[in-house]
């Protein structure tokens, strides 16, 4: 199962708005088109647009003349910002596009023509590692899961949003693969239904039990002793392990703190930010009012002047997280001090 394609130097993605009623690919030949995709959240997932953009930024630059490197280079510049700008909260993005950027700048006195392969190689060894990363993620957490789990989950870090099988949904596949028992509840996660549209989706098609449920009906389940943990994926970890995630992981995380239940956040290395100190400086996507004021983009549901506020994702602080399940291993409290030793590794 993928998300994206890069074949024969042509750039496809499945058009995850159309997911689960069309399974429909399309193909990424402009800038325009890359940053529409993410924009409207047709490629989604904090690592997913990392490595889209990466693929779209050697896409975009591949029939560019080559006579004159330095307007070469102001292209890949300018080309590079804008595929940035798309969306500011997962820091995977500006990650892989300034590794992208380090390796061009380490040849910048190779002709044009290296240079353009030089972004290609890097957006292929990017693709590549992510998928590593989501194996070696669900190798680490599943060390956590026991045989009978029931985990809710949040948003879709799965297949969907990862160049492997997600980080989140990784833990989740390889305990389901293991025991013959494990449960999963997925939120439908207002306002854009990623968990009911994409995760029930992408579950359901690999055989992973799961039963939907509105995002208001976490509590009482736990309430009810139907939920053993939580599994959220993260678009960006400050150092001192704040997590931002989609919108709604925050409550989550304090419905499951107070009735005790184990609230884990899975994400890989490149989600990490160790310039941030705490979540307080992790930048909030603020999102078109028409999300919430319509159900995916269609039947009105509220007076049409109603004001709106609609954050995409919220921080959760580190003291509700129990784990933070890495590529490099399973981060506990206190997690100041065990990020930066298991990141060194
Ligand atoms: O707005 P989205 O759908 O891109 O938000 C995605 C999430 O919040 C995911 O949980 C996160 O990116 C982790 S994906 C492995």
């Amino acid at each position: 199962m993928k998300a994206i394609k890069f074949k024969n130097k042509r750039l496809f993605y499945l058009d995850q708005t159309l997911l689960p009623l069309k399974e429909e690919w399309k193909e990424c030949l402009t800038l325009a088109s890359a940053v529409k995709a993410v924009k409207t959240l047709k490629v989604r997932g904090a690592p997913l647009i990392g490595v889209f953009s990466a693929y779209a930024l050697y896409v975009t630059l591949k029939d560019k003349p080559e006579k004159d490197k330095t307007v070469f280079l102001k292209t890949f510049e300018k080309t590079a910002e804008i595929l940035n700008s798309t969306r500011p909260t997962a820091v995977n993005l500006s990650w892989a596009l300034s590794r992208i950027r380090e390796k061009v700048y380490a040849r910048a006195d190779r002709p044009v023509a290296v240079i353009k392969q030089t972004i290609l190689r890097e957006a292929r060894f990017i693709e590549k590692e992510d998928e590593q990363l989501c194996f070696r993620i669900a190798e680490k957490g599943l060390a956590l899961i026991d045989g009978q789990d029931r985990i809710l989950t949040h948003c879709n870090a799965g297949f969907l949003a990862t160049a492997g099988n997600g980080t989140a949904l990784a833990v989740i596949y390889a305990a389901a693969e293991k025991y013959k028992n494990i449960r999963v509840y997925a939120d439908e996660t207002r306002p854009l239904l990623q968990g009911a549209r994409l995760t029930c989706w992408e579950l359901m098609k690999n055989r992973v039990p799961v039963t939907l449920i509105c995002d208001n009906m976490a509590a009482v389940l736990m309430a009810e002793g139907k939920v053993d943990k939580v599994i959220v994926g993260a678009d960006r970890i400050a150092a001192n392990g704040d997590a931002a995630n989609k919108i709604g992981t925050y409550s989550l995380a304090v419905n499951a703190a107070y009735h005790k239940i184990p609230f884990y956040v899975a994400a890989p290395f490149s989600t990490f930010d160790l310039s941030l100190v705490s979540g307080k400086n992790i930048p909030i996507e603020e999102r078109d009012p028409e999300e919430i004021k319509k159900i995916m983009g269609r039947s009105e549901i509220s007076p049409r002047r109603v004001k709106v506020y609609n954050p995409a994702f919220d921080v959760t602080p580190y003291k509700l997280i129990s784990a933070i399940i890495t590529d490099k291993g399973v981060i506990k409290p206190p997690f100041k001090k065990n990020i930066k030793k298991i990141l060194k590794k």
